[in-house]
Order: structure tokens, then sequence, then C-alpha cells
């Protein structure tokens, strides 16, 4: 695996790889990479003929509170790990190389960047369209792999790259959970064993919903209800939202019969996690 940090590189390096029959695949990540990261790394090998990855840290999504300085950052493991999976690039630029000295051009994705995240996070969404749409800039890809785990992302970035004619599909990869439930995060490095105890309760309550739309129930509001019911038995766990969505405008839906998302995110201890599970139209 080639490791590259500067944007010139990486152009020199995407155009080797590039022949003109090929099929390149991008996964863009910010590292602390874990199963959920190998298995869109492992679905871009599967599709695609050559494999880049990015690494990178995007200061513009995060917010001024939030944990940009304490995010966890595992260079050496992550670069082992993408070596196994046979990446073919790793693009790991600095901060300056991303957004040099006066930069103020941004991509945001209007009004669906003010949801779900967006509503807590203001700016999380503009900061992660603009660095995406960089990358895809940089790149050129002609696959770019991520995880259903950021389902708004998902929708903002969907929303994007129809709106700029990027070039590019976007493959969403399921999510990966630990045996217990637990979907997988580079976030779960900040829970103690008491906060990853309490944290089960979010699959747990998106489980609840599963079942009760499974046996009929169609209605927003009492597949809510139960949600909450069991995001209520751990007090511990402080809720940002529980909606039931439309999985491309992520507006609230007052029925699942054409199909929904279920997203939840919630503060457990020092982490803000987020969970979403995909009802089937019925
Ligand atoms: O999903 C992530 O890890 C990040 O939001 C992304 C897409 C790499 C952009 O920084």
């Amino acid at each position: 695996m080639r490791i590259v940090r500067t944007i010139a590189e990486t152009r020199r390096a995407v155009a080797d790889l590039k022949e003109p029959s090929r099929t390149l695949g991008l996964v863009p990540t910010m590292g602390a990479l874990h199963e959920g990261h190998l298995s869109l790394v492992r679905a871009a090998r599967s599709r695609c003929d050559a494999v880049v990855v990015s690494l990178f840290v995007n200061p513009t999504q995060f917010g001024p509170n939030e944990d940009l300085s304490k995010y966890p950052r595992t260079f050496e493991a992550d670069c082992a790990l993408l070596e196994a999976e046979k990446v073919d690039l790793l693009f790991a630029p600095e901060a300056a190389e991303v957004y040099p000295p006066g930069a103020q051009t941004f991509v945001e994705v209007e009004d669906l960047s003010r949801r779900l995240d967006g509503a807590s996070r203001p700016g999380h969404f503009r900061g992660v369209a603009t660095v995406v749409a960089k990358l895809f800039h940089i790149v050129a890809p002609n696959l770019a792999f991520f995880g259903q785990k950021d389902a708004a992302q998902v929708a903002v970035l969907r929303r994007m790259v129809r709106d700029l004619n990027f070039d590019v599909e976007l493959v969403v990869c399921p999510i990966v959970r630990e045996p217990d439930g637990l979907a997988l995060s580079s976030r779960n490095r900040y829970l103690s064993a008491e906060d990853r105890r309490h944290a089960l309760v979010l699959s747990r309550a998106l489980r609840r919903v599963e079942e009760q739309a499974a046996a009929g129930v169609v209605d927003a509001e009492p597949l809510l209800a139960a949600g909450h019911a069991v995001v209520a038995e751990e007090p511990a766990v402080r809720l940002d939202y529980f909606r039931v969505v439309d999985t491309d405008t992520l507006e609230d839906l007052p029925r699942i019969d054409q199909g929904a998302l279920i997203a939840v995110a919630a503060w457990v201890g020092p982490a803000r996690l987020i969970d979403n599970a995909l009802l089937p139209p019925r």
C-alpha cells in the first residue's frame, strides 16, 4: 500500500491506478478503523480494480465544543489493517493541505443538513459535504463507499452528488454490530464498561420498533412510543432524537407503509452515539 500526503501526489498515483478500463473505489474515513470500515474496504475491493482509502480527521465537521482534539488517532494500526485488506493507496493529508489558509468555499446541502444530526450539530454536514466533494475532485472515484450507520450523512451526500452532478456511484454498506447488538463506531472507544452496557439500549429500542412494525403497526406514533419506552429503561442515556423519517428527505413520516428510516442518537457517558434501522415498505 502506498501512502501519500499531498493532493498532487494523490492525483499522480490515482492516474497510474486508473487505466481506462479500471474501476476505482474510494473509502473515505477519519481513521480509528474498525470492522465497519473494513466492511467498506472489502466491498470496495470486491467491486473495484483499485481501492483508495482516505484518512483525514476533518476539522470542519466538528463543532467548537465537540471531540476534534480527542478523536482517536491510531495511524499505525490503521495502516496495518488497510495493508492486510490490500488497499492500493492511502491518502492521509494534514489539515493545511485540505484547507489552505484563506479557504472560504464550502458545500452546503441546505435543508437536509439541518435534519437529524444536523439539528444538534450545526455545520456538521456542511463540513462533511465539503470534504467529501474535495475527495471526489481529488480522487475522481467511480464508486464511493459509505456506511448505513451514518444514514443522515448518506442522505446528504446522495443529494450533493445529484445536485452537483458528481460522476460517482455511492455504495452504502450495512451496519456492522457487535454480537450483543452495539453498532460499531470509532466513538465506542470513549465508553467505559458501564457506558457500553447502557449503550445497548439503543439497538434494543430499534429492535423493539422493528418487532412492532413486523407485527403490523404502521403508525409512527406508537412505534416511537415503543422505542422511547425502551430508551427510558436506561436513565443514564440522554436521548437526542428518536424519529421515523423518510430515507431520502429525512422528514418525519406519520406512517411507515412506504418504508422508513428509524434513527436514534443519544449521549452515553462522554460519547454521542447514533444508530438506525431501515423498515421495508409493506
Ligand atoms: O463518515 C465519516 O467517517 C466522515 O464523515 C467522512 C465521510 C470520512 C467525512 O469526513
